[in-house]
């Protein structure tokens, strides 16, 4: 039973695969916490779990007992103002001026399933049977505001998910200051957070920091969830590593500001909270209005992060994204951006192409500057139409001629802005984020529509209609490259003026909605200056996003190794690029750039008529053996095996493993050469320990259990002499190679 529920102590024990989350109802009708971890039977009564001895400094509820103080106390979505002193889960301004709320218990409801958050992007089930969703309904007598608490459990993960809903049955107007989607409060502070973290061109390195007394937080102000923080954070043992030991995951699915903290209290217990960042946030609840939160998805794993981030991968792969594309392999795709950036027309694309089409690619995207007079990047934001200079024929004769060629088309959009320099802008000045009276700080040399509005959202959906209509596109990559600043909308009220960056995410989830409705066929990627949008909620929309504008291969190791804690390879755009490399002009191999652009929606971003006929070659049996691959490297079970932020980050590897664990492909990646190094072994992961394989480049089978705990050795090529195994040497090498399950009745060896 994965809810359970004792109608006498109002207790309610959710259990998902190997985790148990156990709330009741307290004496003063709030909610209390009792437990998160690993799944535990079930009991009558668990309120043991919650007790508290007396604290003379604490102020407490009821006269006659000094220990129900909410300051002492495991809460499940606490409040501020009544003897609780920690930030709380929520606040609210009523017309008194008082910012207290009671919610107490109501009633609950039990449904099979999960229902969808409406105007939200959230996790789904495609079978009731899939999950349970426990909604816990909460009433303020004072107010007359309802909150309803909604819990879904997934039969067969250690996944729960949790959102908050505020409606108003008043006739007065309240107006919302917090509301978090999930707040959890841990019995102890023995814990080290875990974030992603970074800034354009290397989002999503890991950083780890032990919890200490007081507020650990990272939060987005600027619109997106931002490349500078990812909504994402875990709590782990000190001892946890890869694969031993606790951690919990909070990942949130939304893609504007938000905050995500830790608060470490007077008595070492840590309050974690998640949801819409509570800076510059209001919202106005009028008479009968709602207001939802976006959802928290929590996992949990007893066996270190790589479990964690399996349940994670295999969840949003399978139950987050959407679409024909949600389950397909990705093709392998050449985009124009680094090739010629601005400086192209029809005849240069589509000889690019076709060399492309030679070497077997499958997608021709053409990025920015197909539209308007967009020769750089000051103009032309909005105006979508084609720019008849250098696509004279227009898109549906391009992608007509890529289609002839065998390539499917792709084209860039950057909906969501508008550049000064634009008709569009001309005639609807009203159109963008500002405040009256304020001038407007600028960033790419444009400003940010207001997609509050949905006028401006029609307008966009209607433009970029007519552009998928007419000609054969079946991808789009929709980028946003800026920030939010002066942050108002000529269309809402004085009061909504603070609702803004949550109506704008909400026109930008409309926006996409109504597209991927209308044109089902078409895959697309989402990217905001590479990387900075790369969030849950964009992964319900489109099921890959462009993981960073930082295509070095050294670099993107830490950026693919981060973002791999929560997110599936098949989410991950990866693309091979030209030396020296546009962003921190190193030179790599072509050899070494594909090994690790493998991991992930693989392609190219390059000139390939630049390219000489061994490059081109090399290219050709790259692809070659992506598409022999790309199944298991999109969508096998993923672990890392050695981390670019550990050990001087020289050595990264991780590897793949197929379902039925019959075939695996390791990466392993050096950065600079070790001269006379240390013996070095690997010890894969996630084989059948009974199964035989042959592992490329070395002599003879290993089974399973040998490849995982012996491990293999690798060589390092340093003074020549070795033969066979892994040949590394020199800076920026890299090995990808290949187990493959040795005939089933080839077998030999005894356990
Ligand atoms: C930023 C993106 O991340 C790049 O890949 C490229 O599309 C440029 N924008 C185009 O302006």
């Amino acid at each position: 039973m994965p809810v359970m529920i004792n109608d006498q102590t109002l207790q309610f024990h959710l259990q998902g695969k190997d985790v148990s989350y156990v709330f009741h109802v307290m004496k003063n009708g709030q909610l209390g916490q009792l437990y998160f971890g690993k799944k535990i039977r079930n009991r009558s009564d668990f309120s043991h779990l919650s007790k508290r001895e007396s604290r003379v400094t604490s102020s407490y509820v009821y006269d006659d007992d000094s220990t129900f103080s909410l300051d002492l106390i495991k809460q499940e979505y606490p409040g501020y103002g009544t003897s609780d002193y920690r930030e709380p889960a929520f606040q609210i301004e009523h017309p008194d001026g008082s910012r207290i709320s009671d919610f107490t218990y109501q009633s609950y409801e039990l449904i099979k399933g999960k229902p969808r958050l409406s105007g939200l992007p959230a996790t789904y089930v495609e079978d009731d049977g899939e999950a349970d969703t426990l909604v816990i309904h909460m009433y303020d007598k004072v107010t007359n505001l309802s909150l309803s608490l909604m819990y879904s459990v997934y039969h067969g993960r250690n996944v729960i998910t949790r959102s908050a809903l505020f409606t108003n049955h008043g006739e007065e107007t309240h107006v919302i200051k917090r509301a978090h989607s999930a707040s959890v409060d841990f019995p102890d502070a023995d814990y080290e957070m875990i974030q992603l973290s970074g800034s354009w061109s290397r989002e999503r390195h890991m950083s780890e920091r032990k919890l200490s007394p007081g507020i650990q937080s990272i939060q987005s102000t600027r619109g997106t969830s931002s490349a500078q923080h990812n909504p994402f954070l875990a709590l782990k043992r000190p001892m946890t590593t890869e694969h031993t030991g606790e951690v919990y995951g909070f990942s949130f699915v939304y893609s504007g500001n938000f905050q995500a903290q830790v608060e470490v209290d007077h008595y070492q217990t840590a309050r974690m909270t998640m949801g819409i960042n509570p800076f510059d946030f209001s919202w106005t609840l009028g008479s009968s209005a709602s207001f939802q939160t976006p959802e928290v998805v929590m996992a949990y794993s007893k066996h270190g992060l790589n479990e964690l981030s399996q349940t994670y991968h295999d969840l949003y792969q399978s139950r987050l994204a959407r679409g024909k594309w949600r389950d397909a392999e990705r093709p392998v795709l050449l985009n124009n951006w680094e090739a010629t950036y601005f400086d192209f027309d029809e005849k240069k694309l589509l000889s690019i192409a076709e060399k492309a089409k030679e070497t077997g690619v499958e997608l021709f995207v053409l990025d920015d500057g197909w539209f308007g007079k967009r020769n750089d990047d000051r103009t032309s934001l909005g105006d979508w139409f084609v720019d008849s200079k250098k696509l004279p024929e227009g898109l549906p004769n391009l992608a007509s001629k890529l289609n002839d060629m065998g390539l499917l088309f792709g084209l860039w959009f950057e909906p969501e802005m508008v550049s000064k320099e634009s008709e569009l802008y001309q005639k609807h000045p009203d159109w963008v984020i500002q405040v009256p009276g304020r001038s407007n700080s600028i960033g790419r040399h444009q400003l940010v529509l207001d997609f509050a509005n949905p006028e401006v959202v029609d307008y966009i959906y209607e433009q970029m209609a007519t552009i998928l209509n007419e000609a054969n596109i079946n991808y789009v990559k929709w980028d946003m490259n800026r920030y939010m600043t002066e942050i108002g909308s000529l269309s809402l009220l004085k009061n909504q003026q603070a609702e803004v960056p949550h109506r704008y995410i909400l026109g930008v989830y409309e926006l996409y909605e109504r597209l991927i409705e209308a044109f089902p066929h078409v895959l697309f990627e989402s990217c905001a200056s590479g990387g900075a949008r790369f969030d849950p909620g964009m992964l319900y929309y489109a099921p890959q996003a462009w993981t960073s504008d930082d295509t070095d291969a050294m670099e993107r190791l830490s950026i693919q190794y981060g973002t791999s804690l929560v997110y599936p390879l098949s989410s991950m755009g990866a693309h091979v690029s030209a030396v020296p490399n546009h962003q921190v002009k190193r030179i790599t191999s072509l050899e070494t750039r594909a090994n690790v652009a493998y991991f992930g929606a693989f392609g190219y971003e390059l000139d390939v008529t630049k390219m000489n006929k061994d490059e081109l070659k090399e290219m050709t049996e790259q692809i070659r053996w992506y598409k022999e691959n790309r199944q298991l490297l999109q969508y096998g079970a993923f672990y890392r095996l050695r981390s670019p932020f550990e050990q001087k980050g020289n050595v990264t590897s991780w590897m793949s493993v197929s379902s039925d664990q019959t075939k695996a492909i390791v990466g392993y990646y050096q950065v600079l050469a070790e001269p006379n190094p240390s013996f070095k072994r690997l010890y894969l992961k996630g084989l059948a320990a009974e199964k035989e394989y042959e592992v490329s480049g070395y002599e003879g089978t290993y089974f399973g259990d040998e490849l995982m705990n012996a491990g293999i050795q690798l060589s390092s090529g340093y003074d020549g002499s070795q033969t066979g195994g892994l040949e590394e040497s020199g800076d920026f090498s890299s090995h990808v190679f290949v187990l493959v399950e040795t005939d089933q009745n080839n077998r030999g060896g005894e356990v």
